[in-house]
């Protein structure tokens, strides 16, 4: 049984007698598997060299006609039927992405008709990795104020169609997904406690995709040259994630006052187990305290602790009543750390 004493930083803003609990979650990921040795027939790599540099040993890839929407409305399905949710309830969708189906409407739009949630009003955020959790803080406001009963927050992503299959360097590492949360009041419950969010422009050249925005708009030039895939600087984005995750961490623990024994379940960004390994040492969690999953699914950015967080609620490691910490990095650069009393 967790030890509850913590402090709840809401209480100081002003909203007291109000939180905002994550009333159910759910997920989902498309039937493809992908394995290492599947990509060793694709590029020059071995089972053994992604597996020890990364911890992943398959992931999973959408069908050609299954979108970005098609996997955030099943993930959302499956959360409103964990919490009996119906479409018409949900007032805001919110979906971070970095693959929305197309430049615009949004990819919340998309989602909104394929649930039937006919009064909800939508709209999609890009934070990259750490969109979920910058997703889930903007929901909450939305709790907090009182302007909306129930918010459904989404990440979702077909990272499959940005990333270059012939570059052994990136294409081991990404898969396809989307993980959904309800959001709404609870009585007695303290739900989000806190969400340290971060960025940091200067360094935006680690990790980015050049290509199919105003800047680089997709021309027969721009398609050749490969400026439609993602790009990304691996050492660097590997010592900036790991910094940025324990700085957050720390922040997140002393605003509520907490100590890492006290939280249950640890659920990090699922980008590479040597970065959630190095993190759960700097922030002083025991293995067994810290949520893994990136071996079955690689890393589905905006999509990650979503999903992870649906399976650790699935398989019991998280209860109600637990302290969860999440933790994300992804590019822009930008971080997030969250605490929630499950
Ligand atoms: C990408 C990553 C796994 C590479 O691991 P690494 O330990 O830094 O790799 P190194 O730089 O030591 O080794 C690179 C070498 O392996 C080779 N290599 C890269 N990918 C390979 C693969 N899939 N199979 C075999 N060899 C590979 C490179 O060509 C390079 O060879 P060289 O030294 O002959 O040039 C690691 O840097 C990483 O995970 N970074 C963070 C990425 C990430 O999480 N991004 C998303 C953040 S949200």
């Amino acid at each position: 049984m967790t030890a509850k004493r913590f402090k709840n930083p809401r209480a100081e803003h002003g909203f007291q007698g109000r939180s905002c609990s994550i009333l159910s979650v759910g997920s989902y990921v498309p039937e493809k598997v992908l394995t290492n040795a599947d990509l060793e027939k694709l590029v020059e790599t071995t089972d053994d060299w992604i597996t020890s540099r990364t911890g992943i040993k398959e992931r999973r890839i959408a069908a050609e006609n299954e979108f970005t929407s098609d996997m955030a409305a099943m993930a959302a399905q499956r959360a409103m039927h964990a919490s009996g949710i119906k479409p018409e309830q949900i007032d805001l969708i919110i979906v971070a992405t970095l693959t929305p189906d197309m430049m615009f409407p949004s990819t919340a739009c998309l989602v909104q008709q394929k649930i039937g949630a006919k009064r909800a009003a939508a709209f999609d955020i890009e934070a990259a990795c750490s969109g979920f959790i910058y997703a889930l803080e903007i929901g909450q406001q939305f709790i907090m104020s009182r302007t909306y009963e129930t918010v459904l927050v989404i990440g979702a992503e077909k990272l499959s169609t940005i990333v270059d299959w012939t570059d052994r360097n990136t294409c081991v590492l990404f898969g396809d997904g989307a993980g959904a949360a309800i959001l709404q009041h609870r009585p007695n419950a303290h739900g989000l406690l806190t969400a340290c969010m971060g960025a940091d422009g200067e360094k935006s050249d680690l990790l980015f995709m050049p290509g199919g925005g105003s800047m680089c708009p997709a021309t027969k030039n721009s398609v050749a040259a490969g400026l439609h895939y993602l790009r990304m600087d691996g050492k660097e984005t590997f010592k900036n994630a790991v910094n940025a995750m324990h700085t957050a961490v720390k922040e997140a623990l002393r605003r509520c006052e907490l100590d890492i024994t006290q939280i249950k379940c640890v659920i990090p960004h699922q980008a590479n187990r040597r970065i959630i390994e190095a993190v759960g040492d700097r922030i002083g969690a025991r293995p067994d305290q810290v949520f893994v999953n990136l071996n079955k699914y690689g890393n589905t950015s905006a999509a990650s602790v979503a999903i992870a967080l649906d399976e650790a609620v699935r398989e019991g490691v998280v209860q109600r009543g637990d302290l969860v910490l999440m933790v994300v990095f992804g590019a822009g650069l930008t971080w997030a750390a969250a605490i929630i009393e499950w």
